[in-house]
């Protein structure tokens, strides 16, 4: 098994997996499943790292390349309350970092005193799951071992985190019918703490990290992908966007030479006169979301036709996730004399680097027949004939 991940990164953060304990047991924690979106490891096993080997952990980061730092892992970190405050003032000493703590809000119950007081000037945001509205429900999915006890006291130290700490917010996950969520933004209101509902994560789609949204498996997603060129002006997400780069950047390429420049443009009169000038390109002015501009740089990979199977790969791979994101794009054709010299100049590339394909994204306004293409006469075994 991988060695065990005290601090770890994900998105602009810097996470730190403080404890393995935790008295609930709740149905959805992911760390039933055993692995993790973001760490290789979060597993402690016999012993778990002093706060000291924490501190030299955390210093070995640039903690100022990150927007918080937050205590979250496979735990309850209020579990090692004490060790935990004793960070906060290390990490404060080191400059005014944003730290944010995650928490099922059974704090005063593990460490038996009201503990909320001592956030005060230690950490600028709480995030605390509230997960029903009622002490019923929550030990129904909590399984705490505070049992009825539980959720009257996570409610009371969140109304004591209030007086104290600057945002203090509650969640619950997406999948609560309606009048539950109603209750616990009442419950919320009351208290003076934002209600926050996050999306469920699957244990099993939790493996599989960034595409875990995409819910559909690579066979369907080949076999079901269409051009699309009608799109409803609705806006992709920035998590949308990035897991559909990422997965260009992860095509194979010519000697993995990886020659790509992705221009993303999401503004509207760059893309107006895109469509102006491609006349292939039309279909942006059909509600696109955004155009990637996949070009191919000729110092990394020197051939030209390198750039343009390298970058085909990579348009491909885009193609099937934005499909299997519940999206729509088309490719286009982006690398005649004419069409490299247009983009050259609206985006003053370098002399080196040259456009391939554009692909138009959005989400789908048509859907389109799928046709079956299988054709056994192009198929030849061993020779041609
Ligand atoms: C190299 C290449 C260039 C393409 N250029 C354009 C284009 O400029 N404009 C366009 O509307 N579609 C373009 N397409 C999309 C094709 O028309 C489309 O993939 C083809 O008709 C098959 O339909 P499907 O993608 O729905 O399976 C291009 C596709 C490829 C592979
Ligand atoms: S409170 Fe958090 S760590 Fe504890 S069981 Fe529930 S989800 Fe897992």
């Amino acid at each position: 098994m991988a060695k065990t991940d005290l601090t770890y990164e994900h998105g602009k953060n810097l996470y730190i997996n403080l404890t393995n304990e935790c008295p609930c047991s709740c149905d959805f924690c992911l760390r039933d499943g055993g692995g993790s979106i973001y760490a290789d490891n979060l597993w402690y096993g016999e012993s778990e790292p002093t706060k000291e080997e924490f501190l030299s952990d955390l210093e070995t980061r640039d903690l100022l390349k990150y927007e918080e730092i937050v205590f979250c892992g496979f735990g309850e970190p209020a579990c090692r309350w004490d060790d935990m405050m004793w960070l906060c003032d290390k990490i404060k000493e080191k400059g005014s970092f944003l730290i944010r703590i995650n928490t099922n809000g059974l704090s005063d119950l593990i460490n038996e005193r009201s503990t909320a007081a001592e956030l005060d000037g230690r950490v600028d945001s709480i995030s605390i799951s509230l997960n029903a509205a009622t002490p019923e429900d929550y030990d129904a999915l909590c399984h705490s071992s505070f049992g009825l006890e539980a959720l009257p006291a996570i409610i009371k130290f969140t109304a004591n985190c209030v007086l104290v700490v600057p945002r203090v917010y509650m969640t619950v996950i997406s999948t609560m019918d309606e009048e539950e969520i109603e209750a616990c933004r009442a419950i919320c209101k009351k208290i003076g703490a934002e209600l926050v509902i996050r999306e469920y994560i699957d244990k099993e789609d939790d493996m599989n990290g960034f595409i875990k949204e995409a819910g559909m498996d690579v066979l369907t997603a080949i076999n079901t992908r269409k051009s699309i060129r009608n799109f409803t002006g609705e806006a992709i997400g920035e998590a949308e966007l990035s897991t559909i780069l990422r997965s260009g950047f992860n095509a194979p390429s010519a000697r993995n030479c990886r020659p790509w420049d992705f221009i993303v443009v999401k503004n509207s009169e760059t893309m107006a006169k895109i469509a102006e000038a491609c006349p292939n390109m039309g279909m942006i002015n059909r509600g696109a979301d955004c155009c990637v501009v996949l070009c191919g740089d000729l110092n990394l990979s020197d051939r030209d036709v390198f750039l343009v199977t390298d970058c085909s790969a990579a348009a491909e791979n885009m193609l099937l996730t934005a499909h299997a994101l519940g999206l729509g794009g088309v490719w286009c054709h982006a690398a005649h004399d004419e069409q490299r010299a247009f983009f050259t100049e609206l985006f003053d590339l370098p002399e080196t680097v040259k456009s391939v394909m554009v692909l138009v994204l959005g989400h789908p306004a048509e859907k389109p027949e799928i046709p079956e293409r299988f054709d056994e006469k192009h198929v030849h075994h061993e020779k041609y004939n």
